[in-house]
C-alpha cells in the first residue's frame, strides 16, 4: 500500500488524496493490538456499545479546533467542562445537599496530569515549606512518582503488606512529618485493583492537617456503581471527611475516548494553588488550571457525548457485566492448579501469580498472547512476586467462558516448555551492572540480542515491559519472556534505564 521510500514519509513531496491517507492509517492500525472484541486487558476500555465509538468520533470532530485556553471564546467547552465536573463530583459524594456541596474541579489531559496537579496544588497551597514531601503508599500508580519528580517533591513511600496489597494506616500516619503536603491513597490501586483503608489514612491526614488525595483515576467511576449493585465498597470519596481532592479518569471506566480526566477538590480555596496565571509578558494574559495551555476540545466533546448517550442507567448496566466478568475470570484462575489470585477482586481487576515455581508467569502471558489474550505482565516488587494483571472491562462479558479452557491450555504449554533461562552472562549483566555502567554499545547488542530493534520497529509503541505488545521489532511473540525474565532480574533503578533504553532506540525518526 504504501509503495516507495519516499511516500513513507509524513511529508511527501507532493500531497495524497484523503482515501489514500485514511487507507493508510488503517493499514498501519491493523499491526495494533485490538481495541475491541474483549481480549485486551491493559490500555484500551471498551463498553461493546454499538454506536458509541461513531458518536464520541462526531462529537470530537465538531469540537477538535476549539481551544480551551480562553473559555471565554468557545463558551461550548466551558459548559461541557463544568458539565463533566459536576456529573463526576455528584457521582463521588460532591454537589449541592451532599457531603461535599462546594466541589470544584478541572478538566485534564489524563490520570497523570491530574496526579501532578493535585500534587502542585498541595505543594503550592505551602510556600512557606522549603523541601515539600507527599506520602505514598507503594502501590499508588507511579504517576506520584513522575509529579514528585517533575515538581521536585520528596516521596516517602509506604510499603504495603504482601497479603492485603494494601498500606497499614498507621504506617502512613507515622509517615506524615512537618513537611509533609499530600498524603495519596487509591481507590482502587491499578497494580492489583485494591481499595486502600482510604477513610483511616484520610483520618490521619486530616488530624496532621495535610491534604489527602484520592486516585480513583482507574477506578472511581466504576466503584459507586458495583456498591449499588451490592457490593461492599468501602467508604473512598467525599463522603470520607479528610479527603480534600480526588482523581478520576473519564478515558478509563467512562468510556471516552482519550484525554480526559477530572480533577476535583473539596472546596474552591483547595484548588486556587493549581491555577498558573501570568500577565509579565507583551502576548496575551494567561491563566491555565491545567497543565497544557492551548486545549483541544476534541476529547471533552466526545466524553460529553458519551456519559449523555450511556447515562446512568447505561453505567450500572456496563458494571454488572464487568463485575460478572470479573467474577467468571476469577473462577478461571482459581480452578487452574498453580496459580494463585493476587487478591480476591472487589473492583475490575483480575491478578494472579504462580504458586509453582515450574510455572513460568512471563512465558504464561507470551502462551495466552499466542491464543490471542493479552494480559499485563507485572514484575516482582520489594516481597511482592510477578503478576499477572487483567484490567477487565464491559466487553469482556461475552468472551469469558471461552478464557478458561485457554488458560488451562497456556498453563500446560508452559509448564512443558519449562522456565525461561537467560544465558548466564545476560543474568550476570541484570544482576550487576550499576545504570551509569550502560554504555550505547552495550544495550545496542542487549536490545538486539533480545530481538527489541529490528527492521520494523513502528509496531511497537509499548514499554519493554508490557509483554503483552508482543513482538516488537518483528520479534516472535515468546521473545517477550526473555526480556521480562531480565527486567525482573534486575533491580528498579537499572530496569528504568534499561526501559529507557529499550524505547529510546525504538523511537527514531523515519526519514
Ligand atoms: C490508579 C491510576 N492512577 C493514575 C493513572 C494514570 O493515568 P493515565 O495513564 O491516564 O495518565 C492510572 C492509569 O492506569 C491509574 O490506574
Amino acid at each position: 500500500m504504501i509503495d516507495d521510500e519516499a511516500d513513507r514519509r509524513a511529508l511527501p513531496g507532493n500531497g495524497l488524496p484523503a482515501e489514500r491517507v485514511l487507507a493508510e492509517v488503517r493499514a498501519l492500525r491493523g499491526g495494533d493490538r485490538p481495541t475491541h472484541g474483549g481480549r485486551l486487558f491493559a490500555y484500551v476500555y471498551d463498553p461493546a456499545v454499538p454506536g458509541l465509538d461513531e458518536l464520541a468520533a462526531t462529537a470530537y470532530a465538531g469540537s477538535a479546533h476549539v481551544n480551551g485556553l480562553d473559555p471565554t471564546a468557545f463558551p461550548s467547552l466551558l459548559a461541557m467542562e463544568n458539565a463533566l465536573v459536576g456529573a463526576a463530583a455528584r457521582l463521588l459524594g460532591g454537589g449541592p445537599g451532599r457531603a461535599a456541596p462546594d466541589v470544584v474541579g478541572s478538566v485534564t489531559s489524563g490520570g497523570t496530569e491530574s496526579l501532578i496537579l493535585a500534587v502542585k496544588a498541595a505543594r503550592d497551597a505551602h510556600p512557606e515549606i522549603e523541601a515539600p514531601r507527599i506520602v505514598v503508599p507503594a502501590s499508588a500508580h507511579a504517576a506520584f512518582a513522575k509529579a514528585a519528580h517533575y515538581l521536585r517533591v520528596a516521596v516517602d513511600t509506604v510499603p504495603v503488606s504482601a497479603l492485603t496489597l494494601r498500606p497499614a494506616a498507621a504506617d502512613v500516619a507515622a509517615a506524615i512529618g512537618p513537611e509533609t503536603v499530600l498524603v495519596a491513597c487509591s481507590a482502587p490501586s491499578y497494580a492489583h485493583g485494591v481499595v486502600d483503608p482510604v477513610a483511616e489514612i484520610a483520618g490521619a491526614a486530616a488530624a496532621a492537617g495535610v491534604r489527602c488525595h484520592v486516585d480513583a483515576c482507574f477506578g472511581g467511576w466504576t466503584l459507586p456503581y458495583l456498591r449499588r449493585l451490592g457490593a461492599d465498597v468501602p467508604p473512598f470519596d467525599f463522603a470520607v471527611a479528610g479527603v480534600t481532592s480526588i482523581s478520576v479518569d473519564l478515558h478509563k471506566y467512562a468510556y471516552a475516548p482519550k484525554g480526559v480526566s477530572v480533577l476535583l477538590h473539596r472546596d474552591p480555596a483547595l484548588r486556587a494553588p493549581q491555577y498558573f496565571a501570568y500577565a509579565d509578558w507583551p502576548g496575551y494574559t494567561m491563566v491555565n488550571p491545567v497543565i497544557a495551555s492551548t486545549r483541544s476540545g476534541g476529547p471533552i466533546a466526545a466524553a460529553y457525548a458519551t456519559l449523555r448517550h450511556l447515562g446512568d442507567d447505561g453505567y450500572l448496566r456496563l458494571a454488572a457485566a464487568t463485575r460478572d466478568a470479573v467474577a467468571g475470570l476469577a473462577d478461571a484462575v482459581r480452578a487452574v492448579d498453580g496459580l494463585r489470585l493476587m487478591a480476591e477482586p472487589e473492583s475490575t481487576v483480575v491478578c494472579f501469580t504462580a504458586t509453582d515455581p515450574g510455572l513460568d508467569l512471563f512465558a504464561l502471558v507470551d502462551e495466552l498472547a499466542a491464543r490471542g489474550w493479552h494480559t499485563q505482565p507485572q514484575l516482582s516488587y520489594a516481597d511482592l512476586p510477578p503478576s499477572v494483571h487483567l484490567t477487565v472491562t464491559a466487553a469482556v462479558a461475552p468472551r469469558v467462558a471461552e478464557f478458561g479452557p485457554d488458560l488451562a491450555d497456556a498453563v500446560a504449554a508452559t509448564r512443558a516448555a519449562g522456565p525461561v533461562t537467560l544465558p548466564a552472562e545476560l543474568l550476570a549483566l541484570a544482576t550487576t551492572l550499576t545504570p551509569d555502567a550502560l554504555t550505547p554499545d552495550l544495550v545496542a547488542g542487549l536490545a538486539a540480542g533480545l530481538g527489541l530493534t529490528g527492521p520494523t520497529p513502528a509496531g511497537a509503541a509499548g514499554p519493554a515491559g508490557s509483554a503483552d505488545a508482543a513482538g516488537p521489532g518483528g520479534s516472535p511473540p515468546g521473545r517477550m519472556a526473555v526480556v521480562n525474565t531480565l527486567l525482573d532480574a534486575a533491580p528498579p533503578a537499572l530496569r528504568e534505564r534499561l526501559l529507557v533504553e529499550f524505547v529510546g532506540l525504538l523511537q527514531r525518526p523515519t526519514w
